[in-house]
């Protein structure tokens, strides 16, 4: 570029700046990282990409950034938070922030803001207290002004209580979320909580707002170690936008002001906070906000994320790929096959008539092997397609359902031991359910689901599709399925403790399970519930909460299990009566009514649950005139009598209390209101119960 060029260029960027456009960039350059032309673009080492920018001149408003030197390291302008991450993809960026600490000879409070556009992460911190017998708030604010304050209280009197962690349960450690769109907020003790005598093994407290995947407890970070490990500071994770104008078809009216520039971008509605964020359309990648910072990629190059099988040929936006001359198939898929010669005549006919026949044909023998016989080969193929397996491969290839594996029937077999009676671990309604341990010694729970009624077979593989993305530790997780049996078969995750029908409601003897426990693994269960209504591809719905289905891990925590049941609610009268009677005792009135599951059914059958831990009754228990009752009704009629104590568990009210035992009844009584609408949602139970025994 010649002077003069240049000095025009930082004419023009003078001149547009405030209306935030960039100009034309003489040379452009596919990495995200370019900055403004004519900007520095790095900060040592650390990579800078428009809209942040080095002096105001060089970043859009909001987005300035300075570099600290020696060594150099960039910083929010105002407010002397360091950066540690920016990323135009997901629109975040880490900072380091200040922890409060509470130690023999040293305590400080921490105070933290930032300006917008940015906010603090709701879903990707956590406000954090690591500490026996502490107690520590955050209080902040939104862009309103709204305040907010929460606390958390970790509770551990000697060393023997603490936990082994990585789980954060309130012994030693102890998290809670914060709201959305918080901009300022002050971590700080009680100083006036009793501590007693824990100085020997905890001798420091911190209170902290992180990013959740950053933290993970044990007990070595109850030591003074831990705060000077990290210089007293955590990173956490922020959320950016173009605040203005506030979503997409508003920025898109104004195009001198919009902040996609060039073509080939597409434009975000703020998932956090008012605004838009720009993206590279698919295709494409580079920096939406710079002026023909979008650059086709090439996909040819890239063949482990775009396979080819063949002859592959970029293009704008995506790329050819296709089989050579004399070869038939799906070449994005799997490799192609020779057109064959020694085909029948009618087949081969089919075949000139359709290629996708081929393309199926050889799709089957890639995924089955070569070396069965002929006729259960042919068997197994139908059942592959009948159960919609190719549907699901394609899925699998395009959207990268990395942690997701379609598995042969042999492997199964292998793992399950031929399916020996003497690996059943379960068998319910759905199915049977087999422990298995697939050849890298993985230890899985193999469940033969029901038959997969043809009408719904694309539905099943929906089904599947969302079920695999579904990622919470407190629900069991799918790993895969095999489709080449009449009856598919889905793999999940092993959990080794058994149910909490089994915990519960042991044959010949009491319940040892304490309350404590007890409300530990309600309130997983309701956060994972609420997860899964709110679960990003598809809302789901259980549809079949019961204590059976609540798994327990060998450190008690709970997994939900058989959530897979939502999709065969039921259509017709007699699948409806078997789903009645698997739901007994659990089964939302209003439900049997519609014949149609919402979340609030699930609050329903959550309510049950809970009267199950308090009075460690049955859902239909018999009384002790032999008669058979439904836990929710004598629930409901002590309710109104005054009487719960009468069906109370003598033992948890001695280790509870009454009050307490009172105040999980009263959420079950919310959770059991016969109109769905007026139950509370699974998220504000989840809520609920987590402040119970979080102030206990
Ligand atoms: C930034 O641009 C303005 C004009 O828009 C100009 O007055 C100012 O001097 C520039 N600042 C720097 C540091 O170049
Ligand atoms: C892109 O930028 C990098 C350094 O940031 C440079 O090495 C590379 O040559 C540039 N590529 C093009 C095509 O301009
Ligand atoms: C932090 O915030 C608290 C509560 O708002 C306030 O009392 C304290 O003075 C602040 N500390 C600093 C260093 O700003
Ligand atoms: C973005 O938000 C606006 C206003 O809230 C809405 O009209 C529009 O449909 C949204 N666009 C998308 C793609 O969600
Ligand atoms: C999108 O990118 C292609 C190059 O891949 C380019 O030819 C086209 O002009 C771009 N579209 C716009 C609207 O700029
Ligand atoms: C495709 O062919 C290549 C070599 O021709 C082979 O290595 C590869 O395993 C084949 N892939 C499949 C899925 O059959
Ligand atoms: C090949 O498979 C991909 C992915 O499922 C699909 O989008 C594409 O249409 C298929 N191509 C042909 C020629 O059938
Ligand atoms: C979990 O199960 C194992 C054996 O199956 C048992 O040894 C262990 O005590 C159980 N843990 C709890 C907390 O019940």
């Amino acid at each position: 570029m010649t002077m003069v060029a240049k000095r025009v260029l930082l004419f023009q960027i003078a001149a547009t700046l405030l209306l935030a456009s960039a100009v034309a960039a003489a040379a452009s350059n596919t990495t995200a990282a370019i900055p403004m032309p004519g900007c520095p673009n790095k900060c040592g080492e650390f990579d800078i990409p428009y809209p942040f920018g080095i002096g105001t001149n060089c970043s859009m408003e909001g987005f300035d950034i300075t570099c600290a030197a020696d060594p150099p390291k960039p910083f929010f302008r105002t407010g002397n938070i360091e950066i540690l991450r920016i990323s135009l993809v997901d629109h975040e960026v880490t900072v380091r922030i200040y922890m409060a600490k509470w130690c023999k000879d040293q305590a400080f409070h921490a105070n933290t803001s930032v300006d917008y556009p940015f906010l603090f992460s709701a879903t990707r911190n956590k406000f954090t207290v690591v500490g026996c017998s502490t107690l520590a708030y955050i209080n902040g604010e939104n862009d309103d002004t709204d305040s907010y304050t929460s606390g958390c209280i970790s509770t551990c009197h000697e060393e023997s209580s603490v936990s082994e962690g990585p789980s954060c349960d309130g012994l030693g450690c102890c998290q809670t979320s914060i709201p959305t769109e918080l901009m300022v907020f002050n971590t700080y003790f009680d100083f006036n909580f009793d501590k007693g005598n824990v100085e020997s093994f905890s001798p420091c407290s911190y209170a902290f707002l992180a990013d959740q995947d950053w933290f993970q407890f044990d007990k070595s970070k109850l030591t003074e170690d831990f705060g000077k490990k990290n210089n007293d500071r955590t990173p956490a994770v922020l959320d950016w936008a173009i605040r203005r104008p506030a979503s997409c078809p508003e920025a898109e009216a104004h195009p001198e002001t919009y902040a996609c520039r060039g073509g080939n971008t597409t434009c975000l509605n703020s998932t956090s906070g008012v605004g838009y964020r720009c993206m590279c359309s698919e295709g494409y990648t580079g920096n939406p906000y710079l002026e023909g910072g979008c650059q086709d990629i090439d996909e040819c190059q890239l063949p482990l994320l775009y396979p080819c099988f063949g002859v592959c040929t970029n293009k704008p936006g995506g790329y050819d790929c296709t089989c050579p001359p004399g070869t038939l198939g799906n070449a994005t898929e799997y490799n192609c096959t020779d057109i064959p010669s020694k085909f029948p005549a009618p087949a081969r006919l089919a075949v000139g008539s359709s290629a996708t026949i081929v393309a199926l044909g050889a799709l089957i023998s890639c995924v089955i092997g070569r070396t069965q016989k002929s006729k259960h080969k042919r068997e197994r193929e139908s059942f592959f397609r009948k159960n919609g397996g190719f549907k699901l491969y394609e899925e699998i290839l395009s959207k990268r359902l990395d942690t997701f594996k379609v598995f042969s029937e042999e492997e199964l077999q292998r793992a399950a031991d031929n399916f020996d009676d003497k690996r059943v671990i379960g068998c319910g309604g759905y199915g049977m359910v087999y422990r298995g341990i697939l050849d890298d010694q993985r230890v899985v729970a193999i469940k033969k689901s029901k038959k997969v009624d043809e009408r719904r077979k694309d539905e099943f593989v929906d089904e599947i599709i969302v079920l695999s993305k579904i990622n919470h530790r407190h629900v069991v997780r799918l790993l895969g399925c095999c489709l080449e049996l009449d009856v598919p078969m889905l793999v999940y995750e092993y959990v080794s403790n058994g149910s909490l029908f089994e915990v519960l409601h042991p044959e010949h003897h009491a319940s040892h399970l304490p309350l404590q426990a007890r409300l530990t693994i309600a309130e997983q269960a309701a956060e994972a519930l609420a997860y899964l209504h709110s679960a990003t591809t598809r809302p789901i719905t259980h549809g079949a909460v019961k204590s059976h289905n609540i798994l327990l891990d060998d450190d008690l925590s709970a997994k939900v299990s058989d959530f897979e049941a939502s999709h065969l609610v039921p259509v017709d009268e007699e699948e409806f009566i078997a789903f009645v009677q698997g739901a007994l005792g659990y089964l939302d009135p209003e439900c049997m009514q519609t014949h149609r599951l919402t979340d609030r059914s699930d609050v329903y059958s959550f309510g049950v649950l809970l009267l199950e831990l308090i009075t460690g009754k049955k859902a239909i228990y018999t009384d002790t005139a032999g008669e058979k009752r439904s836990l929710a009704t004598s629930f409901l009629v002590k309710m109104k009598e005054q009487r719960l104590r009468d069906i109370l568990d003598g033992k948890m009210v001695v280790e509870g209390g009454e009050q307490l035992l009172g105040e999980v009844a009263a959420i079950a009584m919310e959770c059991l209101s016969m109109k769905g609408e007026e139950r509370p949602s699974m998220k504000e139970v989840a809520e609920r119960l987590h402040s119970l025994r979080r102030f206990r």
